[in-house]
Parts: C-alpha cells; sequence; structure tokens
C-alpha cells in the first residue's frame, strides 16, 4: 500500500509546490515508486516537472469519472505524475452530491500497490479540493514561512484537519510543518521558530527539525523543469530536502 501524503497550506506561495517536487523527486532518488498528483487548478505541478499540460488527461477527468486514474498518469523521468487542470477550479459548484469527499480516494485505490509513495500538491484553499487530498491520505505535510500571519493561519488549517479526521478519515495525520525559506541564523528566525512550535505544541502538531532555506536555485529548477535534484543536487536547498526526506523516513513517514 502507497504512503500518501498531501503536502498543504491554505496560505499562498509557501512552497507547497517546491516541497511536492522535491519530496517526490528526492524519494524516487532514494529506490522508492512515487507518483505525485498535482489538485492545484494553477496547474503548477505539472508544468515544474516538464510533464504535457495540453493533451494529456487530467485529475479533473478522473475526478468526472470520465477516465481511471491509472490512464492520467505521465512517467517522467523524475517521477511519475498527474496534471490538474484549471477546470478543476469550477468543482466545487460542479460536485455537489453525497459522498463527494471520497472522490479522490476512490480514485487511488486501484494504483495504492504501484507506488511506495504518493504525494498530493493541494490549492492554497481549504475548499473541497483540499478536503479531498485530507480524506486520501494518511500524512500532512504543512510548508510554512517563517512569519506571524503564517502561524496564525496554521489554527485555521488544524480545525479542517480534526473535521476530515471526524467525519471522512479517521487515520489523518500532520506528519508536522515545515518552515521553507527559512534562516536558521538569524535572530527572528530562531523566535519565529520557537513561536512556531509553541503555537504548534498546542495544537499537538511537530515542527519538523529540519528546514529549507532561500535559494534563487528553487525558482531556477522551476523554470527549467527540472526537479532540484537534476537541476542543482549540490544546493544547499536540495541538501536541506534531502534532510528532510531522512527525517520523514526517520519519522515512519
Ligand atoms: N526555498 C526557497 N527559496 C527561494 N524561493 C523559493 C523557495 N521555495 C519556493 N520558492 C519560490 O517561492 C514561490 C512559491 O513557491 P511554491 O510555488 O512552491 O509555493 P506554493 O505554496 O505552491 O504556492 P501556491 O499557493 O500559489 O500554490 C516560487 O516562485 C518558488 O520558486
Ligand atoms: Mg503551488
Amino acid at each position: 500500500m502507497a504512503k500518501v501524503i498531501s503536502v498543504s497550506n491554505q496560505k499562498g506561495g509557501v512552497g507547497k509546490t517546491t516541497t511536492t517536487c522535491a519530496v517526490a523527486a528526492g524519494l524516487k532518488k532514494r529506490g522508492f515508486r512515487v507518483l505525485a498528483l498535482d489538485l492545484d487548478p494553477q496547474g503548477n505541478l505539472g508544468f515544474h516537472v516538464g510533464a504535457d499540460t495540453d493533451t494529456s488527461a487530467t485529475i479533473y477527468d478522473v475526478l468526472k469519472e470520465d477516465m481511471k486514474l491509472q490512464y492520467a498518469i505521465q512517467k517522467m523521468p523524475a517521477m511519475d505524475v498527474i496534471t490538474s487542470s484549471i477546470l478543476l477550479s469550477g468543482i466545487e459548484l460542479e460536485f455537489t452530491g453525497t459522498g463527494r469527499e471520497y472522490l479522490l480516494k476512490e480514485a487511488l485505490e486501484p494504483v495504492q500497490e504501484m507506488y511506495d509513495y504518493i504525494l498530493i500538491d493541494t490549492p492554497p484553499a481549504l475548499g473541497i479540493l483540499t478536503i479531498n487530498a485530507f480524506t486520501a491520505s494518511d500524512f500532512i505535510v504543512v510548508p510554512m514561512l517563517p512569519d506571524i500571519f503564517s502561524l496564525q493561519g496554521i489554527a485555521q488549517l488544524y480545525e479542517t484537519v480534526v473535521r476530515v479526521q471526524k467525519y471522512c478519515n479517521r487515520s489523518l495525520m500532520i506528519a508536522g510543518i515545515l518552515l521553507t525559506r527559512f534562516s536558521p541564523t538569524t535572530l527572528l528566525g530562531r523566535e519565529v521558530r520557537g513561536t512556531a512550535e509553541l503555537i504548534a505544541k498546542d495544537l499537538h502538531i511537530r515542527v519538523f527539525d529540519a528546514y529549507i532555506r532561500s535559494s534563487v536555485v528553487a525558482g531556477e529548477a522551476q523554470s527549467v523543469q527540472k526537479s532540484l535534484f537534476d537541476y542543482a543536487p549540490h544546493a544547499t536547498v536540495t541538501r536541506d530536502y534531502d534532510k528532510f526526506i531522512g527525517e520523514l523516513l526517520a519519522k515512519g513517514v
């Protein structure tokens, strides 16, 4: 059975897509069978890994039940991927029936044995797409910028997780908060980390020991459509992600 991990934060631009791609590519480099799934109508993940985002089937076709999920998989060098579609943005209005929280979970069932890890990149919102991702997941990784507004958003995310645990997925766990674009050496960085740990502790969430430093390499890799591990295997930010993957594995994720 694959372990399903959602990378989620309702705040925009915190590093969800970057983290999904880097963790998927890094796990694949370690020999795991990995599928990355783009559940964000913006479609950034598909672009990032250089997948075909024009003519191939997308997760929208799958959720509409026009196509089985296994036929929407594109095999890329860095990982297997399922792209998204801008049409997903209409899903809130389009899917109103009972059980709509379970669409993705059901769609993933036939490929559960084909992969060790399935990573889901979620949109910056706590709507039905994110609920579908949480319902289908074992773990949530929460990338977070080290600032006070981001810390405040965690309580809202946590409430959504509690509701999903109650109604849709008892075994859902928040694996932890991953500080992104973080400067461990500055006073502000250390203060924010301390505050993050306090807030997280109240919610019984952990802040990962690993953190991701800021680097222009992250944006460069996206623009040349390569994973960090292929574009700059020795860059600090890539080593940060590798360390994070090591921590995930050590913690049983
Ligand atoms: N460690 C980093 N250092 C510097 N820039 C980064 C880093 N990680 C991500 N970025 C940049 O920050 C921007 C946002 O990152 P990303 O797209 O991963 O965030 P996101 O949470 O997926 O955004 P959205 O909410 O819009 O989906 C991108 O331009 C990306 O290149
Ligand atoms: Mg994104």
